[in-house]
């Protein structure tokens, strides 16, 4: 089976998101100078947006992972019922803390991790989401960095799963509706 032959097409080809995180990158190193941010990475979908992103940032900056898991939703669907898997091994007190997403769509996990993040006192907290899907939006949050603005289509890739599979091909793209339907 090639995961390919599943997408009906390919929405950010790889240089596209590439040369985006290079800009993200280049505005997030201006914008925390000398401060030595957090990046959190929400697990599993934010990893390889977090790894490349950090290797385009030209300031000092930790990393630390973070794992969670909403209940009760379809497969292609979050129930913004969150649950804390893994927590952070960092003090966030008075840190400058980076939320690294791999999409928001209707923004009720990133709304929970940042109430979360809030009650520690940090510095501050800020998000930066690769993709957003401002159609789907439910709850009111703040984005501080958005690398793409997407249609409401179920994607996949770069991080991205359906039923755990895809998060591995260098690409956003868009899955047949006929593989969830
Ligand atoms: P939210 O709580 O509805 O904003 O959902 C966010 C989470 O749902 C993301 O971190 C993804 O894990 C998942 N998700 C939302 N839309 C998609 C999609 O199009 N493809 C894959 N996962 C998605
Ligand atoms: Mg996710």
């Amino acid at each position: 089976m090639r995961l390919q032959d599943n997408l009906a097409k390919i929405l950010i080809p790889s240089d596209r998101l590439q040369a985006r995180i290079y800009e993200l990158g280049a505005q997030l190193s201006q914008d925390y100078g000398d401060t030595r941010p957090l990046l959190v990475c929400v697990l599993k979908g934010g990893v390889m947006f977090l790894s490349d992103l950090s290797r385009t940032l030209s300031i000092p900056h930790e990393l630390d992972f973070m794992a969670i898991s909403s209940y009760g939703g379809k497969r292609v669907e979050s129930s913004g019922v969150v649950r804390i898997l893994m927590d952070l091994n960092t003090n966030i007190e008075q840190r400058h803390v980076l939320i690294v997403e791999d999409i928001i769509d209707t923004g009720r996990t990133l709304y929970y991790i940042r109430e979360t993040f809030q009650a520690r006192n940090p510095a501050s907290v800020k998000i930066c989401a690769l993709l957003n899907k401002p159609e789907r939006r439910e709850v009111e949050i703040p984005l501080d960095y958005v690398g793409f603005d997407i249609p409401n289509e179920f994607v996949v890739g770069y991080g991205l799963d359906f039923d755990e599979l895809y998060r591995n091909l260098p690409y956003i793209g868009v899955l047949k509706p006929e593989m969830y339907s």
